[in-house]
């Protein structure tokens, strides 16, 4: 844990760091540096993906780190293909292999597809014994999170979805504030879609406070208890994104980034039957 890191509570008093590293897209043969120098720069919550096909490298990091596991955060997720009560334990067993660790603290179905509530009765198991500190969801629309708390003793921890100034989802946050699920971002900076990173207002809120435009959308998720995961290859990015507890975004300012909301993905829409078509077929080794 960093000094100016936060820890968020989660539903079952769970601790995790509201600003964490993610490693979507990063080739497995560069993700054992990247993940080295993530946890050099004060990471402590890293979030991988059985789909990103980068686990093992995530473990060689952390284990040569030398940093006690009980200051870690590892998240990993369950692909599609994986679901059914059977498999989606012997997925996850996989999964811990991969990592080389003895529990992840945070077990995330990675798309609401395929038969998920047979995945949830396992992962419910997981969570009883220990080797999945908290579990949760990722990609659930409002109505999917909504049905699957009602039917199922273990409410999801936390709810990973896309969540950034062009799609900022406070509709969802309020439903899983309710429902006492913890909202995580992906994609914060939009991968740098609609040109994020020269965006004129986040520029000019970033110049009055002596940051990036970077640091300007970090601060509003964490202002909105939002918990994130940035994703970078360059050292000097992953200590720009850490850098972002010792300013306060006004009022004003937060209602300007509210004006920036689109409402809409900036990537693709679960809902729409091509891409679930497309999700259901990826098949992830
Ligand atoms: N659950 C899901 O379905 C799902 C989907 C997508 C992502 N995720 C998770 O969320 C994490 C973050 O999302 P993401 O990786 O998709 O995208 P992101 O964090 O929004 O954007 C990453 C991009 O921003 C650049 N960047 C990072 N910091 C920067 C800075 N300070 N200044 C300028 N450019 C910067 C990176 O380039 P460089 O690397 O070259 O610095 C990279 O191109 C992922 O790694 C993954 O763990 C989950």
């Amino acid at each position: 844990m960093t000094p100016q890191n936060r820890l968020i509570t989660l539903n079952n008093g769970v601790q995790m760091p509201i600003l964490g590293f993610g490693v979507f897209q990063v080739p497995q043969e560069q993700t054992e540096q990247v993940v080295a120098d993530a946890l050099a720069a004060g990471y402590r919550s890293i979030d991988t993906a059985a789909s990103y096909g980068n686990e093992e490298a995530v473990g060689r990091a952390i284990a040569k780190s030398g940093i006690p596991r009980e200051d870690l955060f590892v998240t990993t997720k369950m692909w599609i293909q994986r679901t059914g009560e059977d498999t989606a334990r012997r997925e996850f067993d996989t999964s811990l292999q991969r990592l080389g660790l003895d529990y992840v603290d945070l077990y995330l179905i990675h798309q609401p597809l395929g038969d998920y509530y047979s995945s949830w009765r396992a992962m419910e198991k997981l969570y009883g014994e220990g080797l999945a500190k908290a579990i949760g969801v990722s990609n659930f629309h409002t109505d999917r999170l909504a049905d699957l708390v009602l039917h199922n003793d273990v409410t999801p921890a936390v709810n990973q979805i896309e969540t950034h100034p062009f799609y900022q989802r406070r509709a969802d946050q309020d439903l899983m504030r309710q429902h006492g699920v913890q909202i995580e971002s992906w994609g914060p900076f939009a991968e740098g879609k609609n040109d994020l990173f020269t965006n004129p207002t986040l520029a000019e809120i970033g110049a009055a406070h002596g940051k990036s435009v970077a640091q300007v959308v970090l601060r509003w998720l964490l202002q909105r208890d939002v918990v994130v995961i940035p994703k970078s290859v360059r050292p000097d990015r992953m200590a720009e994104n850490l850098d972002v507890f010792d300013f306060t975004l006004t009022d004003d300012e937060l209602a300007r980034i509210a004006a920036l909301d689109s409402g809409q993905s900036v990537f693709f829409d679960h809902r729409d039957p091509e891409m679930v078509a497309w999700l259901g077929g990826r098949r992830v080794d």
